[in-house]
């Protein structure tokens, strides 16, 4: 019985987490036996593996030119369990031509993603950058309307693949309480919150956030304004679950300033997730990453860590040395106190559950098949108390599960699946006789 892998020992717990990541790094055969890969490796050895053990993820940001490269796929296979394509779902990448979607190089990240077992951020659905002509030749309503196209055609193509939107990339100025001024603005102060809106209804199991640079600090005048929005939008109602803050530091106007962890702790009192999107700080010094993460630690409500670039000759500064693994793939002095960070995670420190009731969503993800067997990663949205009930058809059968605490019942062909001390994201093997068709899923708040 599935069950009986089961336990609420530490030990044990951690052990399942392991197994659970490495399953979800490696593919069915760690899936199946979890528990005997996870002896063999003890916890807290990689980053996506600490980070989970506080119920977090860490992510890097990947490029698609790269997934040729061994070295490169395996330290972020190893490494990572969340990706953020860099660039290919920017508008010029995704809408080349009005109406006209290409999606070839955003799936390629999405697909070695799913076959990976790693969630995926997607960004960014309106940025003032990355715009194509004919996008920068519209104006007015018709822009509107664009955006709202826009929205609309990337996120269902991507409908249950996506944890996270960023739905709107840096809206505001630098230096200033001020919207930046780009044509989306020029539409209308209410275009962020119509993007949200328009996100929400396109896949309302996403989460969406807005996201930015130069916010850490909490006297800056970009703080306040991106904050002042967001509390506007939590007051009325305006779709919003998390903001991201990019991390770009030391960049002139950005450094590491000592109250980034204030500015986290009042976002998320705002009630909204929060995360650390793209960091990157020149030379990698360990103490400022450490840092930066102990932040996102100490914050219940700060879910996850994504660096920008696996190794520093991928990063969009290369020249500035600022990733946590150097040229060589070998890991650097930031590596090992990021590690130690997050190994060092206080328990109760994991992020904070929403209160029962309400209503959830689970959403299939499918991920490798075999001959007999395929992954099936599943995502459950709306609540963190629930139940979800699978129903295979009778051909098929569940030989593993990971991340969730799952009574298998053979004679109803039912798994029944709760909670499993990593959030809403889990996955299950299912052995079938050649009708691998998938089962039927329902989720209630428990
Ligand atoms: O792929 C073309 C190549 O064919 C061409 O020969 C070459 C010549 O310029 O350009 C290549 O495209 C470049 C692309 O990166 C892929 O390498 C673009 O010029 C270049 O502008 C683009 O830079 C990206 C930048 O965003 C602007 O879009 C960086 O890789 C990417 O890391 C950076 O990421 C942003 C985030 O999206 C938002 N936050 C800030 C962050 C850093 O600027």
């Amino acid at each position: 019985m599935i069950g009986r892998l089961l336990s609420s020992s530490r030990v044990i717990r951690r052990t399942l987490v392991l197994g659970a990541v490495a399953a979800l790094s490696m593919g069915l055969a760690m899936a199946e036996i979890p528990r005997a890969n996870a002896a063999a490796d003890p916890p807290g050895t990689t980053l996506g593996v600490a980070a989970a053990l506080s119920g977090r993820y860490f992510g890097t940001a990947i490029n698609a030119s790269k997934l040729g490269d061994t070295a490169y796929t395996t330290i972020t296979g190893r490494e990572f369990d969340m990706v953020t394509p860099e660039n290919e779902m920017t508008i010029d990448a995704t809408e080349p031509w009005q109406g006209q979607f290409v999606f070839t190089n955003a799936d390629r990240v999405v697909d070695w993603a799913v076959r990976n077992g790693k969630r995926v951020r997607g960004h960014a659905l309106l940025w003032h950058s990355g715009q194509p002509q004919w996008l920068l030749t519209l104006s007015g309503a018709a822009l509107r309307q664009a955006m709202t196209d826009h929205i609309n055609g990337v996120m269902a193509h991507y409908k249950g693949k996506i944890y996270a939107w960023d739905v709107v990339n840096e809206a505001f100025a630098d230096g200033s309480g001020a919207r930046r001024n780009s044509n989306f603005q020029r539409t209308g102060d209410d275009w962020i919150e119509a993007a949200f809106r328009t996100a929400r209804a396109a896949d309302p199991a996403a989460k969406l956030c807005y996201n930015d640079y130069a916010i850490e600090s909490w006297t800056s005048a970009k703080t306040q304004a991106v904050y002042t929005m967001v509390k506007d939008f939590t007051s009325r109602g305006v779709p919003i679950d998390c903001v991201g803050f990019q991390a770009h530091l030391s960049s002139g106007s950005d450094p590491y300033p000592g109250d980034f962890r204030t500015t986290l702790q009042n976002f998320a009192a705002l009630g909204v997730d929060v995360q650390i999107t793209e960091l990157d700080v020149p030379g990698a010094p360990a103490a400022t990453y450490a840092a930066v993460v102990g932040d996102c630690l100490a914050v219940s409500r700060c879910t996850g860590v994504t660096v920008w670039g696996v190794r520093d000759p991928d990063s969009w500064r290369s020249g500035d040395t600022p990733l946590l693994f150097d040229g060589d793939g070998d890991k650097k002095p930031a590596y090992t106190a990021v590690l130690n960070a997050l190994n060092a995670a206080v328990p109760g420190a994991s992020p904070s559950p929403t209160p029962p009731g309400g209503s959830c969503t689970a959403t299939l993800l499918p991920g490798a098949k075999w001959p007999a067997r395929y992954n099936l990663g599943v995502t459950v949205t709306g609540s963190d108390h629930w139940v979800v009930t699978m129903t295979l058809s009778r051909t098929q059968s569940v030989v593993a599960t990971w991340n969730v605490r799952a009574r298998w019942d053979s004679a109803r062909n039912v798994l029944t699946a709760r909670p499993g001390g990593h959030g809403g994201s889990w996955g299950v093997t299912i052995k079938h006789h050649g009708r691998p068709a998938l089962p039927t899923v329902s989720c209630r708040p428990a």
